[in-house]
């Protein structure tokens, strides 16, 4: 058996599957996040630990199945945080997650010291945003410089979790890109930016591919998981990648597109591949040897839920499903809204605009607009910044044969309709729903010997079940409204 463990932001969810795939149990434990200033995010790095204790336990004890028949464990998490070790081992601060925005100035820093944006993008593959751990790092040398002299490690979040479980240090090269630390290209530390940065290489783990079997359970940690030593822990993925292995996105023409709170456009390349202007992240992928480009969105099906809590709060009193009953409203109306847009930035905009001051629109409404016109419209406007996301991979070359949906937004037929449509081609279902904790579990599978690669893997236990199209009407409609959706952002970006 295996161990799927992916640490969120909001709760740490692991699951445990056979051999063939098949989910037995899940279990999950949520913790809090820490704002101790405005758009300030911390968690700490114990709740995390007592969190994959927890789930772990649980999971083995649903499923029934001996603690020494689990063979691997896998981790997957929230990519970029900061988890700042002493000499002991000990937490220093909360670690800052991926969605801290406290770093602008020492992003310009960092562009600096490396001679400028495009030495930097060439050095990583990508120029430095404020969720990124580079950033942090500088950050706390700057704010906290006597706490940074005690720092001895530094750790991302699911490797401070492999840490407490094998005693060693090491990460993996899909969350590794997000630091802005990595050559990509060759997949291992740059030491040209740490040297031009002043960070020693000795802060950071050994690099691993995802699959790779990074040590053993300690006894200590066999004991608090109620595991046995012989179970061992492969590298992983940052939770991006982990979700395109749960999704079945480990060949070179398939897509990944994800609609949780926030969306993400996620492709497999087998060659690197960097946008020039660093709209979008170029990291290694959780397959061995390859890469891939990812576009987010910050708000994606986040937007129905504020949709729902904001205006439509009534719905979700009553006893029908409010989501059915809005996106029904939405399917008697035509493709395109009748002239109704929504700019879904209700939290910035990462992917392209890379814009915490963009902000969430209507425009365009008139009198005979209704309820339902404002859901298809919000439901249309997700996909274009998708859309956004996907212009820029075709613009790069990369192939798109097949664009796989996952997450909440996927589940209803309406809004994959409507994907399909914005997108220009199908979109497809699959099987499996437990995205990075899956993904993560089939890497553990490798490591214990079960496939020979993640691909292997992937193909045995994850099928296509359902495909989605639209009319080819529909298709035109949402091209000819595409570019006024992008030029909307560009009229209204001064005044966010
Ligand atoms: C990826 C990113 C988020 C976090 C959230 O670049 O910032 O998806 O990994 O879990």
């Amino acid at each position: 058996y295996y161990l799927g463990v992916d640490i969120g932001t909001s709760s740490t969810k692991t699951i445990l599957i056979e051999p063939g795939g098949k989910i037995l149990s899940e279990a999950s434990e949520s913790y809090p996040l820490y704002h101790p200033k405005p758009m300030w995010s911390e968690q700490d790095p114990e709740d995390w630990w007592s969190a994959v204790c927890k789930t772990v336990k649980a999971a083995v004890r649903k499923a029934k199945v001996k603690p020494a028949a689990v063979k691997a464990i896998g981790l997957s998490g929230q990519m970029h945080g900061s988890v700042f070790l002493d000499k002991n081992d000990k937490v220093i601060r909360k670690a800052l997650l991926w969605n801290d925005q406290r770093t602008a100035a020492e992003c310009d820093e960092i562009e600096s010291l490396a001679g400028g944006r495009k030495k930097l993008i060439k050095m990583v593959a990508n120029p430095a945003l404020t969720g990124f751990t580079a950033p942090k790092i500088l950050w706390m040398r700057n704010n906290e410089p006597k706490k940074f002299d005690r720092v001895r490690k530094i750790l991302l979040p699911k490797d401070d979790v492999r840490r407490r479980m094998t005693g060693t240090y090491a990460t993996e090269v899909s969350d590794a890109s997000g630091m802005l630390l990595l050559d990509v290209a060759k997949r291992k530390w740059s030491t040209t930016l740490l040297s031009k940065l002043d960070l020693d290489r000795d802060l950071f783990g050994e690099v691993f591919e995802s699959e790779d079997v990074t040590g053993n359970l300690t006894p200590d940690a066999a004991k608090m998981l109620g595991l046995t030593t012989d179970c061992v822990v492969v590298g992983g993925a940052g939770d991006c990648a982990a979700n395109a292995l749960g999704t079945g996105v480990v060949n070179g023409g398939t897509l990944s597109m994800s609609l949780g709170t926030s969306g993400v456009m996620f492709v497999h390349s087998d060659e690197m591949k960097v946008d020039p202007t660093g709209r979008l992240h170029t990291f290694c992928h959780a397959v061995r040897d390859k890469w891939h480009m990812m576009g987010v969105t910050l708000t994606a099906a986040g937007a129905l839920n504020w949709f729902v809590e904001a205006i439509a709060k009534e719905l979700a009193a009553g006893k029908k499903d409010p989501f059915e009953t809005l996106i029904g409203e939405a399917s008697k109306i035509s493709a395109g809204s009748e002239g109704l847009f929504f700019l879904p930035y209700l939290a910035g905009e990462r992917t392209p605009h890379a814009d915490p001051n963009a902000r969430g629109s209507f425009v365009g409404l008139t009198l005979s607009h209704d309820r339902g016109h404002m859901t298809r419209s919000i439901l249309e406007g997700v996909a274009y910044a998708l859309r956004d996301s996907l212009a820029i991979i075709k613009e790069l070359n990369v192939p798109v044969k097949q664009i796989i949906a996952s997450g909440g937004g996927a589940k209803s037929e309406v809004w994959r309709e409507i994907q399909a449509g914005v997108m220009g081609q199908n979109v497809v279902r699959i099987n499996a729903e437990q995205g990075p904790a899956f993904g993560v579990a089939l890497l553990a599978a490798v490591g214990g010997g079960e496939y020979k690669d993640v691909t292997a893997a992937c193909k045995a236990t994850i099928k296509v079940v359902e495909k989605t199209s639209s009319t080819a009407a529909a298709r035109k409609r949402y091209d000819a409204a595409f570019p006024v959706f992008q030029d909307l952002y560009q009229s209204l970006k001064a005044d966010f």
